[in-house]
């Protein structure tokens, strides 16, 4: 079972001499492109760092609920040795906000939507995905559903970026 409470339940309290693992929820709109990409991303860039951590990606919406990552969001990472052909979408709930540390946003919109569904006692930080990369506080990643294959790209470079930022902040190397 992949679902994050899970997981947070058996992974919350995993150490290593440099770390307490994290548990990161990406959230895009659909849960197909952008977050499915940074899902792939940050658990590619933990696992080569050696490091424990709970990752997983949701959606606002819930249009494509079961669905596998559109197949241009798969072809990018796959050029990079990342498979993310297993990943199923699942829509963002109440609960994420108690079984993750940290919830990160690909958009103001999605973050917005996000807000709207979060409880007052919430104890994940809920911020955007470029707010972990130095210099690029406040962006999106933009949305490549509707735009060329480049697109992807595109996006695959940003939530590597963000992937790596978060591996250094797991490990204290950043700043
Ligand atoms: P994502 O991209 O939010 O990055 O997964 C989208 C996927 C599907 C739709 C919009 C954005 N859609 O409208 O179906």
């Amino acid at each position: 079972m992949k679902v994050g409470s899970t997981l947070r339940d058996n992974m919350g309290d995993v150490r290593n001499d440099r770390q307490i693992a994290p548990a990161i929820l990406f959230l895009c709109l659909g849960n197909i492109c952008r977050s499915p990409l940074a899902e792939g991303a940050a658990r590619a860039a933990f696992a080569d760092a050696g490091l424990a951590a709970t990752i997983d990606s949701a959606g606002t919406g819930d249009w494509h609920v079961g669905r596998p990552p559109d197949p241009r969001a798969q072809a990018e990472p796959r050029r990079h040795g990342v498979d993310i052909s297993g990943l199923r979408a699942r829509q963002l709930t109440r609960a994420d906000f108690y079984n993750f540390d940290l919830i990160l946003a690909a958009d103001d919109s999605n973050l917005r939507d996000a807000l709207m569904l979060r409880p007052a006692d919430a104890t994940a930080t809920l911020k955007l995905m470029l707010d972990m990369v130095p210099g690029r506080t406040g962006h999106s990643v933009t949305d490549p559903y509707y735009g060329a294959d480049d697109g992807f790209a595109e996006t695959w470079s940003d939530v590597s970026a963000v992937a790596t930022a978060l591996v250094a902040d797991s490990t204290g190397s950043s700043g």
